[in-house]
């Protein structure tokens, strides 16, 4: 088949970041993310943790240097009153989880857990607050909980409770899904109410600047982004969110790993979606917001199938194959490539739920395709970004088409260029040539993610099936970049 052809501008004469946070994560009180997850609490466990939070995790994720994580939820956070998660942890409420299986949890892991626990993850947090049942006076008083450094009733209540100095967080969602889970509101009253909890946010009272995050669309739904951007000023709101899943069908979703190619096919012309989704949502952005003030903030994606079977339904815990890989490397190079308005993004989710780049069995755990390529990618966090065009080959199933690569690329603060390539066809390698313009290069070496099968995945007894592993696949000759990619395979280059 035809090669397909690219053209990298190195010059960097954009100026333009890729923002970190656009590899965020998301901890929802969801299954098995939280609790036995990230957290084991302090007694009658042999699993190492400090204060709780599992050490083999902590490890784990400062390989990602995951640069933000949202919590507590999702549809959890409307659900969800931060006081009861405060103070002596014999004395917190036993509470139950509406949306997710109806269990009951004891809230021992709280605001101040949680906090801590981003500290010895060196992430920043992202905290949801309650717009679906919660009060305006309620999110208020979390900030200043957490955040003021002054004398005022609360920020006496967290000293009370140990901790001194605020935590100084800037990231701050009003509600979850208000279109749905938070509250089934429409659009026009959800504007209002968002205004409404963002003038009380911060601004004045604090000695620190914040974000204020408004839930936005549920994927297509532009009429939501219109109405939103159209009431609420750039004043009141530095990001607006995006929800969108890679699901086949909400009532037929599939299998996670014994899937068909026509199955994976349709999940990748779901995944890839996300470009169209972040072209329309931004025109309208840029009618209100030429300047581009407000980020785009996609703090739900990844891929959603059946759970595994015999598991509690409510818990979505699913495995993780080489097709969550595609769909990551993918997503990501869209994000990469829009990084002018994706400012963050969150993958759903960290542990055991959905995309998780993590599952734990007890004291076991393992890292799944999708933590790879987020190693992998980590390389593009804060990187300037080169504009890399491509004509693609197709990847063709039943008659429908979808651009087999996709690529982005960026040069970190030391000089090196890095290109993550992927190639979603199921069958067929793909040779893609790559001029370089504006910048020379001597070397090309890289890592590549592969396995035999699509629906290979790592388990509990062969955790270390699929790693990226050494890439010879790259040829360079004066401004001729060569690159052969295997078929479902995810590469990393770095050019110096
Ligand atoms: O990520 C799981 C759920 O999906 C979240 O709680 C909700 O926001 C979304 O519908």
């Amino acid at each position: 088949q035809a090669q397909n052809t690219a053209t990298l501008d190195a010059s960097g004469k954009e100026n333009l970041q890729i923002n970190k946070h656009i590899y965020g994560h998301f901890a929802e009180h969801l299954g098995r993310n939280i609790y036995g997850g990230f957290y084991v609490g302090e007694d009658n466990t042999k699993i190492p943790h400090t204060n709780g939070v599992r050490n083999d995790v902590v490890e784990a994720l400062k390989g990602l240097q995951i640069p933000n994580l949202r919590w507590p939820g999702g549809c959890f956070a409307d659900t969800y009153h931060w006081k009861d998660g405060i103070g002596p942890k014999r004395e917190r409420p036993t509470i139950v989880n509406a949306w997710w299986g109806g269990l009951t949890e004891n809230n021992s892991f709280g605001t101040h857990d949680f906090l801590n626990m981003c500290e010895l993850l060196e992430t920043e947090p992202y905290l949801a607050g309650n717009v679906g049942s919660g009060t305006v006076q309620e999110m208020m008083d979390w900030v200043q909980y957490v955040n003021l450094k002054g004398e005022s009733p609360m920020s006496k209540l967290r000293r009370q409770n140990g901790r001194n100095e605020p935590w100084k967080v800037t990231y701050w969602g009003g509600g979850n899904e208000p279109w749905g889970c938070g509250g089934n509101m429409t659009a026009e009253y959800y504007a209002d109410l968002f205004k409404q909890y963002s003038t009380y946010l911060g601004k004045g009272y604090l000695d620190q600047g914040i974000v204020r995050i408004a839930s936005g669309p549920s994927s297509s739904d532009y009429e939501w982004t219109e109405v939103l951007m159209k009431k609420i000023p750039l004043h009141l709101m530095e990001g607006l969110a995006l929800h969108h899943y890679a699901v086949i069908d909400w009532q037929a979703k599939g299998p996670s790993t014994t899937f068909t190619e026509q199955q994976y096919f349709t999940t990748m012309q779901r995944a890839l979606h996300m470009d169209e989704l972040i072209r329309k949502h931004g025109a309208i952005m840029d009618k209100y917001d030429p300047e581009k003030k407000v980020g785009l903030v996609v703090d739900e994606w990844g891929g959603w199938y059946d759970v595994e079977p015999g598991t509690n339904p409510g818990f979505l815990y699913q495995q993780n194959t080489m097709r969550d890989a595609m769909i990551a490397g993918a997503t990501l190079n869209i994000f990469n490539n829009h990084c002018d308005r994706v400012r963050m993004a969150n993958l759903a989710q960290t542990i055991n739920v959905l995309q998780a780049v993590i599952l734990t069995d007890e004291e076991k755990m393992i890292l799944t395709p999708t933590y790879h390529v987020m190693e992998m990618y980590k390389v593009h966090q804060d990187a300037t970004f080169l504009p890399i065009k491509l004509q693609s080959n197709s990847y063709e199933v039943g008659g429908e088409k979808l651009p087999a690569v996709s690529a982005s690329a960026s040069k970190a603060k030391n000089g090196v260029t890095h290109v993550t390539l992927v190639n979603v066809h199921a069958s067929k390698a793909q040779e893609v040539a790559i001029k370089v313009e504006g910048g020379r290069y001597k070397t090309a070496k890289g890592r590549i993610l592969s396995s035999r099968k699509l629906q290979d995945f790592n388990s509990f007894d062969n955790p270390e099936k699929i790693k990226p592993q050494p890439f010879k696949g790259a040829k360079l000759k004066g401004d001729n970049l060569n690159v052969e990619l295997p078929p479902f395979s995810v590469v990393v280059l770095e050019l110096t």
